[in-house]
């Protein structure tokens, strides 16, 4: 996809990846775009405006009372003007200010102001990619659709390895480019399962798994970034996610079962990604069970399979299955594929605490006359390609 005569603000934050903002701009302008850059005060430490001036042929911001400019591109201007806003590198206080909705500077306050997409590319110390309040103001962008361009991972200005490191500029660009690729499903309706169930032994236990949801969310997000109507019914996962999404609560297997019914008629594609408990207690006690006996044995029974239902209709959506497997990846996957009468199956290891409740994934894609292998990556890149797979085969 084409950048070419696209309005771009590029919004700089004060970090040691700043100077790649140089190579970021000169790629940008090769691509076609029309760049216009907004440093921070802290920016200026790292890169001068001169340089970004040079680059991208037009005076660089930084003022958000500026005499000189507010007449002719003020703020709300430039805000309108973006047919899409890029922060790289976008520091935490920077990530922070967005989640909270401040407009203290002109980066800040144009963010608010801008109804383009926003992309960020995080750049800080890996400690403070993994704290707590960073997690959380993620949390809160991803839910607004603001999209997310890395981080890497690898070795640190400040001495530390680990997650954290800006993306290259030319991994950038390409990303950017697929924001301006067309909604390829469009018109599309996608039900989604995610997370994992509770199957309840009695008021306060339940049996469940290490299902973090994140692959299923990852997914729901690709698919509505992707054009589609999307409906996501999830198990108790602790995430959110963008409010344009259809979202439904459940608990059990059971409700799960119930909800995809009640929801699948009128949908296009089923992409089963939750890990639905196999069994559930036979019954549920009406009060805590007590610790009297030495041994407690549990009546377990079968759970519904969701997806071979969905699949086994007459008038079936596009089926796409996860499989998750300690061995014998291809064999299970492919096994599953026929069983269950999938369309396709995407299959990915757990041995050795992989996959389950992880940043990343690694992932093979089987269909009938065919295969894809996904190297290792984080699950909200690899939902990205995984939707344009399943557009690539569904819209012919
Ligand atoms: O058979 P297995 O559980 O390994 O199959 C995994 C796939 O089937 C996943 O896509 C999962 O969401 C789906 N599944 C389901 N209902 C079940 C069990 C699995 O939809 N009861």
């Amino acid at each position: 996809m084409s950048l070419k005569n696209k309005n771009i603000v590029l919004g700089v934050t004060g970090g040691i990846a700043a100077y790649k903002a140089a190579e970021l701009t000169r790629l940008l302008i090769k691509e076609g775009s029309k760049v216009r850059v907004v440093m921070t005060e802290a920016a200026q430490a790292f890169i001068t405006p001169l340089t970004l001036q040079a680059l991208s042929g037009e005076a660089v911001r930084s003022e958000l009372f500026d005499p000189a400019h507010e007449a002719a591109m003020g703020h709300i201007e430039l805000a309108r003007w973006a047919d899409l806003v890029l922060v790289a590198p976008a520091t935490a206080n920077l990530l922070a200010k967005l989640a909270h909705g401040r407009a203290d500077d002109l980066l800040s306050t144009l963010c608010l102001a801008t109804e383009a997409p926003i992309a960020v590319a995080p750049a800080m110390n890996q400690q403070m990619w993994q704290s707590d309040a960073t997690k959380d103001n993620m949390k809160r962008l991803q839910a607004r659709n603001v999209v997310i361009l890395g981080p890497d991972s690898g070795d640190q200005a400040c001495g530390e390895t680990g997650p954290g490191r800006m993306l290259e500029p030319a991994a950038i660009v390409a990303r950017i480019k697929n924001e301006f690729a067309p909604k390829r499903l469009e018109n599309k309706r996608i039900l989604i399962t995610a997370g994992p169930t509770r199957e309840p032994i009695d008021p306060v236990r339940y049996l469940s798994n290490r299902s973090s949801g994140k692959m299923g969310f990852a997914m729901a997000i690709a698919a509505l970034q992707a054009g589609a109507e999307v409906t996501l019914i999830a198990g108790p996962v602790s995430l959110e996610i963008n409010k344009a999404v259809n979202r439904i609560n459940v608990e059990t297997a059971a409700t799960m079962h119930t909800k995809v019914i009640e929801n699948i008629d009128s949908c296009d594609i089923f992409i089963a990604t939750a890990a639905v408990s196999d069994y559930r207690p036979e019954f549920m006690e009406a009060q805590k069970i007590k610790k009297d006996a030495d041994q407690l044995t549990l009546s377990l029974t079968k759970n519904p399979d969701i997806l071979a239902d969905v699949a086994g209709r007459s008038s079936k959506p596009f089926c796409v299955g996860f499989a998750a497997e300690t061995q014998n990846l291809e064999h299970y996957a492919r096994q599953k594929l026929i069983s269950k009468n999938l369309d396709m199956i995407i299959a990915n290891p757990v041995d050795n605490g992989r996959g389950f409740d992880q940043e990343d994934n690694t992932l093979h894609v089987f269909w009938k006359d065919g295969d894809k292998a996904f190297a290792t990556a984080p699950k909200t890149e690899l939902a990205r390609q995984l939707i344009h797979l399943i557009a690539e085969h569904t819209l012919n």
